[in-house]
């Protein structure tokens, strides 16, 4: 980022990164469109964590919509611990974000059918679509031919209420970092 337009406070770090991650959703090249969604596996033994589509954000309510299968791992993750941390790295900002969410997975109602009405005329649909569900084992290796399909999409809404954003700027005349929590603002040691 050019040096004019670093952000000089708290105050601008946390509107710029609100701007940054409302335009990913929009932008297919914007670094944030695609942020690692870490969570935590069922047994709570260990860590887990994927990429995915980053769908919506809504900074007012400080909440972020992603889209998964239903039947996915990462949803009987949430039943058992319904906490995750989304992890954003953009080269052009030097930013890196992390956010601390509560997940909330919702597989009916309004949110649900008003997004699968729009995505179910779209090839995404076909995310949604396979009679398997994600990650169970094949019988034989994977073939381009689209399996017949389901009647009904296995789609479901990952609402993340952020809790705490951590955000890093490298830059070459110092790192900076910062932390913003519901105690408020300040800035860490990078
Ligand atoms: C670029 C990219 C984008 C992806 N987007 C999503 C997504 O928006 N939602 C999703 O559930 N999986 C997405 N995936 C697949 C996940 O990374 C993961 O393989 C899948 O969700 C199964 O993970 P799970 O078993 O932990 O649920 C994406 C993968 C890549 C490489």
């Amino acid at each position: 980022m050019d040096d004019t337009r670093r952000p000089a406070d708290l105050g601008a770090v946390h509107t710029a990164l609100w701007q940054e991650l409302t335009r990913a959703p929009h932008d297919k090249h914007h670094e944030w469109r695609t942020p690692v969604l870490a969570t935590v596996d069922e047994d709570g033994q260990a860590a887990d964590a994927r990429t995915v589509v980053l769908r919506e954000v809504d900074a007012a309510a400080a909440t972020v919509m992603l889209f998964s299968d239903a039947r996915a791992g990462k949803l009987a993750q949430l039943r058992a611990h319904p906490v995750g941390t989304l992890v954003f790295w953009s080269k052009r900002l030097g930013w890196q974000l992390r956010l601390r969410v509560q997940l909330q997975a919702q597989t009916d109602g309004l949110a649900v059918s008003s997004r699968w009405a729009r995505l179910k005329l779209s090839p995404a649909a076909q995310d949604y679509l396979s009679p398997l569900a994600p990650g169970e084992t094949l019988t034989s290796a994977p073939s381009s031919e689209a399996p017949s399909p389901v009647e009904r999409g296995h789609f479901a809404l990952l609402l993340a209420q952020v809790q705490s954003t951590d955000w890093l700027e490298l830059h070459r005349e110092g790192h900076r970092r910062a932390r913003f929590d519901s105690t408020g603002a300040r800035w860490l040691v990078p």
